[in-house]
């Protein structure tokens, strides 16, 4: 049998959200997936498909994610591109002065060496022409949350940039996609929040996890083989400005 040669795909923080979706979409374009997922029972969720298998991941543990890279490897052959979705903020308090030394090394732990780290492991393994799509934040262009999560995401921005250059020689391009409120579970310990956020978007809606995930398999594509360091806000227009809440609060009609 001649070896497959669809793209090889690893996604981390595959099991719920953005990453699920991420996956899904890959699937959709025939690309093969490494679902990889603190969360194993998630992933194994996903590794019904033929196309997608599973493999435990802690981003925050430099030997599980060589483990994972080098198991993407022996199982595919191979390694194209990389999509970093893993992170998040929970467990730590909105005040800065009440945020400690811990929650700052916990959230830039998981959120900015977490996905360097899996960079390091990957790219030594990756084919020329492939691509790594990052998972950043508007908090990380702008104030809308907590400090040590925003600071860490808004660390990505750079690490894209410096990246991007670096990489470039080597065929590999480099990307940040900034997500805006996007319904996942994250939200579920506040109802209601995610739809009252909709007025700061000018789209008038929340970002759904497939949002997201089109625009990261956009940029691991041929379509956007010209297009590195840079970070691309998915987010219903609301990093454009508040122009469109000055029109309604005003009373005008757009
Ligand atoms: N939901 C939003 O409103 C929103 C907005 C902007 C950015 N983001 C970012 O999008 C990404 C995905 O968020 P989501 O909303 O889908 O959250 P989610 O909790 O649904 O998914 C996150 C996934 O990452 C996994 N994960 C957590 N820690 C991990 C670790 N140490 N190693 C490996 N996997 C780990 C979880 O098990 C989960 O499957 C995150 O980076 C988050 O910061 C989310």
């Amino acid at each position: 049998m001649t070896p497959s040669t669809s793209p090889v795909v690893l996604v981390t923080g595959a099991g719920h959200g953005i990453g699920r979706a991420t996956v899904r979409k890959f699937r959709a374009t025939d690309a093969r997936v490494l679902a990889a997922d603190v969360d194993l029972a998630a992933a194994q969720d996903l590794a019904t498909d033929p196309g997608v298998r599973a493999a435990h991941l802690d981003v925050t543990d430099p030997a599980s994610v060589d483990a994972c890279v080098a198991e993407c490897v022996d199982r595919f052959g191979r390694l194209d591109h990389l999509v970093c979705t893993a992170g998040g903020d929970k467990g730590t308090p909105p005040d800065f002065l009440d945020q400690t030394d811990d929650d700052w090394r916990r959230l830039t732990e998981l959120n900015l060496y977490g996905v360097v780290r899996c960079i390091r492991a990957a790219v030594p393994r990756m084919s020329a022409g492939g691509a790594i799509a990052l998972v950043g934040s508007v908090n990380g262009l702008a104030a809308w949350g907590g400090a040590p999560y925003s600071a860490a995401k808004a660390g990505l921005v750079n690490l894209t940039q410096q990246l991007g250059a670096e990489l470039g020689p080597r065929g590999i391009r480099v990307n940040l996609v900034a997500p805006g409120t996007v319904r996942t579970r994250v939200w579920d310990d506040q109802p209601g929040r995610p739809d009252q956020m909709a007025v700061l978007y000018p789209l008038g809606r929340i970002g759904e996890p497939e949002d997201i995930a089109n625009a990261l398999a956009f940029l691991c594509s041929p379509d956007a083989s010209w297009i590195t360091g840079v970070t691309l806000p998915v987010d219903g227009g609301a990093s454009a400005g508040p122009r469109h809440l000055f029109t309604r609060l005003s009373g005008r009609t757009p």
